[in-house]
């Protein structure tokens, strides 16, 4: 029986048994269904009761929504990007975000790779060639791909997630090349990563992978502009968020050769809807933003949220906070 005394905590999603349990003791909490895409109504009507939310990336956290939770304390992202949540509107309440960068770092690292190998390789098309009773011998010119090794990789963000792609890359004897505000000394004495301006990268590189947060600096990074200057023999490989690409001008792109391929784990819109035109171009390999989707990764980064929640509840400083300015206004 929940003891009344304790605050409530809205979990938008029912995640697995196991996952939430350091919760336990600490608050009352209140599910939402396993697949909501939204807020359900009855934590909707109990918004104005809640003092914790616990989310999940497809659930946006917006202005409206805090008007109604006016006794919230923290909002805790069962992710690291926090593009869902009003990062400014919860500082404005005092409301500490937090997110769980770290733990999802291998997890997304390894499918940026898969899916990277995957195109590079036309996996998918063999695949379905193979299975449809196209493979009829050992030919010499079917499915042929493109080389990893000797090639060069440009990573755009080199955080943590694009260093763990660095340094898979570096095994696959791929050369490396990189963007970002910041130099990282680390990957370039290590790992020999040169950093260049994003359109010399783009210029430069047979594959180029996007690591950074979907920020208003970000949001359609990649556009026609950008792409035109890629080699077309290049592959676009995107684990980040999807409208750091433009979805109009890679369709484009695809559709006219200005590059060879791309490999997304997210897209924009998301679900991507199974009309949509690049799912008829045969250069692009889609998976639903799956990148961090390993049972221990998940349930990692369910616990790392849980210590976000509890700490915020106990007006403790958040252990992984997206909005860390919040700790420093009166
Ligand atoms: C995140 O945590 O932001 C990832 O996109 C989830 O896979």
């Amino acid at each position: 029986m929940d003891n009344p005394s304790l605050p409530l905590v809205l979990v938008t999603h029912t995640l697995p048994e196991g996952w939430l349990d350091l919760l336990e003791g600490h608050c009352r909490t209140l599910n939402g269904p396993l697949d909501a895409v939204d807020l359900s109504p009855e934590l909707e009507a109990s918004l104005g009761e809640a003092e914790g939310l616990f989310c999940l990336l497809t659930i946006p956290v917006t202005r409206i929504l805090l008007e109604k939770a006016p006794r919230l304390r923290v909002v805790s992202n069962m992710a690291v990007g926090v593009d869902n949540i009003d990062l400014q509107a919860c500082t404005q309440r005092a409301i500490p975000v937090g997110n769980t960068p770290g733990v999802l770092t291998d997890g997304t690292a390894d499918l940026a790779m898969a899916i990277l190998l995957a195109a590079a390789r036309q996996l998918p098309q063999a695949n379905r060639d193979a299975r449809a009773g196209r493979w009829k011998t050992w030919s010499p010119t079917s499915w042929l791909g493109a080389d990893l090794s000797g090639a060069t990789l440009g990573i755009v963000g080199m955080g943590q997630i694009g260093s763990a792609v660095a340094r898979r890359a570096t095994a696959f004897g791929l050369h490396l090349v990189y963007t970002d505000t910041r130099v990282h000394p680390e990957v370039e004495e290590q790992l020999g990563a040169i950093r260049l301006t994003l359109l010399d990268l783009l210029r430069l590189s047979d594959f180029v992978s996007l690591h950074v947060p979907l920020t208003s600096e970000t949001y359609h990074l990649i556009n026609e502009k950008t792409l035109s200057v890629m080699k077309p023999s290049a592959i676009l490989v995107n684990t980040s968020r999807g409208p750091v690409v433009a979805t109009e001008a890679l369709v484009l792109a695809l559709k006219q050769g200005w590059i060879a391929g791309a490999a997304l784990d997210v897209t924009d819109p998301e679900p991507l809807p199974p009309e949509h035109p690049l799912y008829s171009l045969p250069n692009c390999l889609i998976v639903p933003h799956i990148g961090s989707a390993t049972w221990n990764t998940r349930q990692r980064m369910a616990e790392r949220a849980c210590e976000n929640l509890l700490a915020g509840l106990a007006g403790k400083r958040l252990p992984y906070c997206a909005n860390p300015e919040v700790y420093d206004q009166d």
